[in-house]
């Protein structure tokens, strides 16, 4: 088994793709990683739109600021499937569930040498027009996996350093930057 570290290390955004379909064998891999994913109490309430017919994919580029993808992933989610807290009715976890669906696949389409972009700069309302999709449903994430010319990430991007989370000594929450004041900078977080 590859290091998951260097997994995602490896990721980076992908704008520019190779026109090339990407293989049946990919797809279904990528979709395994989705449908490993783990969702509050189980309750699974994505659905997984795929686009790869170039009618879809003029439809799904218009809505996306990203281009030239041959295929393009659409996590929807099902409001009514969604787990509710018990503890706040308003909250539910449908954005947090299809974040990991799309995030196990994007993580899978980096294992497999593809590129791809996570694209949540669209309409929603426009892209379910586009696609039919029915009330109660939600386009929630989409992302472009595609083979690439540029696997590895030409420069590197800034990401804040572990030393920046910071543990607040009182309470053992764990703030970025911009913490108060009173917090002890400088140490990586500790676990319990
Ligand atoms: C939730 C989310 C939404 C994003 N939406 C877009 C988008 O609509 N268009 C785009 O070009 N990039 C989008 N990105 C890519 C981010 O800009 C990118 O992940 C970030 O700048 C870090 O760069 P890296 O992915 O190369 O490490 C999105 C990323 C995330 C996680």
């Amino acid at each position: 088994m590859s290091d998951f570290l260097d997994l995602a290390r490896r990721r980076y955004s992908v704008r520019t793709y190779l026109p090339q379909p990407v293989e049946a064998e990919k797809l279904e891999r990528i979709l395994e990683a989705g449908r490993v994913a783990p969702t509050a109490k189980n309750n699974q309430p994505h659905r997984i739109l795929i686009v790869q017919s170039p009618e879809g994919l003029e439809k799904l580029t218009k809505c996306t600021n990203v281009q030239g993808y041959p295929l393009g992933i659409v996590v929807c989610g099902v409001q009514s499937e969604a787990w509710v807290s018990p503890f706040d009715p308003n909250k539910n976890s449908l954005e947090t569930d299809t974040s990991i669906v799309a995030t196990h696949m994007l993580l899978e389409a980096t294992a497999l040498g593809l590129g791809s972009c996570w694209m949540a700069r669209f309409e929603p309302e426009r892209l379910r027009e586009a696609f039919n999709i029915p009330e109660g449903i939600v386009p929630e994430h989409t992302f472009s996996p595609s083979a690439t010319r540029r696997a590895k990430r030409s420069r590197p991007i800034a990401m804040t350093r572990c030393a920046s989370l910071l543990r607040l000594p009182s309470s053992g929450n764990i703030f970025r930057n911009g913490a108060p004041p009173s917090v002890h900078r400088g140490q990586p977080p500790s676990t319990h």
